[in-house]
């Protein structure tokens, strides 16, 4: 069988074509990165968790009507999603403040804040991904402002179902990033959920002791990754109580 082509390989993912035209396989790799990336390790399994987290936040958005780029998984680490050009932007919602709006604004971490409050970041790690304004995307054409409208939009929804999902098992979301993709239907474009959704890319805290559930563990010396993570798929039942991540092919006497 002919080696698939690689289209990008990033710090926690690489991007093949996919089998048929439209689609795209994403792989979730072990390796786990901070502060654009001055910080690395590889956590064993992590792509496993992510994987499966991944397709269970997208299957539910999915059935909720918010339109992602997830068609199905595949195996242990890979998925088949729908490719589109990716609007260069991280599109964050923040419930409660944390991370660098703490740092930003002088707001004790964990400080509820007075609703959901969405912020852009321009896409472009040789930068650091800069906070940016809608002024910025219009004027350097990054997005229109009915793709911002559309941006926004998608953003709350997902929001709402991934608040509702976590409180049910114990967790707080205190925020998370999202990317946005274009698809095109002849001259028509939409623009639906695409990257990954996970423990990488949310915060997590459990409701009752603030325990850190996510890649926060990693970017802070808090414990081990994995267990957080695992700790998340156990309480949304998307991994069996017992079951430690397989991560490769063990032999059997
Ligand atoms: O670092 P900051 O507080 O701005 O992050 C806000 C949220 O966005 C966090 O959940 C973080 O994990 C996520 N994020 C991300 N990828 C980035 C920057 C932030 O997933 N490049």
């Amino acid at each position: 069988m002919a080696r698939r082509n690689k289209i990008y390989e990033g710090k926690a993912k690489i991007i093949y074509e996919g089998p048929e035209a439209g689609t795209i396989v994403q792989y979730f790799k072990d390796d786990a990165t901070a502060f654009n990336a001055q910080k690395k390790d590889v956590i064993e399994g992590k792509g496993v968790l992510n994987n499966r987290l991944c397709e269970y936040f997208m299957v539910g958005l999915n059935q909720i009507g918010v339109p992602t780029h997830f068609i199905k998984r595949l195996n242990m680490r890979e998925q088949l999603c729908k490719s589109c050009e990716i609007v260069p932007l991280e599109v964050i919602v923040r419930n409660y403040a944390a991370g660098t709006m703490s740092k930003r604004l002088g707001l004790e971490e964990g400080t509820q804040l007075p609703r959901p409050i969405v912020e852009y970041c321009y896409k472009d790690d040789s930068l650091g991904d800069p906070l940016v304004s809608e002024e910025h995307i219009a004027a350097f054409g990054w997005a229109s402002q009915q793709d911002m409208d559309d941006i926004l939009s998608l953003a709350l929804r997902v929001n709402d179902f991934l608040s509702g999902v976590m409180y049910g098992v114990g967790i707080k979301l205190i925020d998370f990033k999202i990317e946005i993709g274009r698809v095109y239907d002849g001259d028509y474009q939409r623009l639906i959920v695409a990257d990954e959704i996970s423990p990488d890319s949310c915060r997590l805290w459990d409701m009752e002791t603030g325990q850190k559930l996510d890649k926060d563990v990693f970017r802070r010396d808090l414990g081990n990754l994995a267990d957080a993570y695992t700790e998340v798929a156990t309480r949304l039942g998307v991994m069996p109580k017992t079951s430690t991540p397989i991560t490769k092919p063990t032999l059997i006497n």
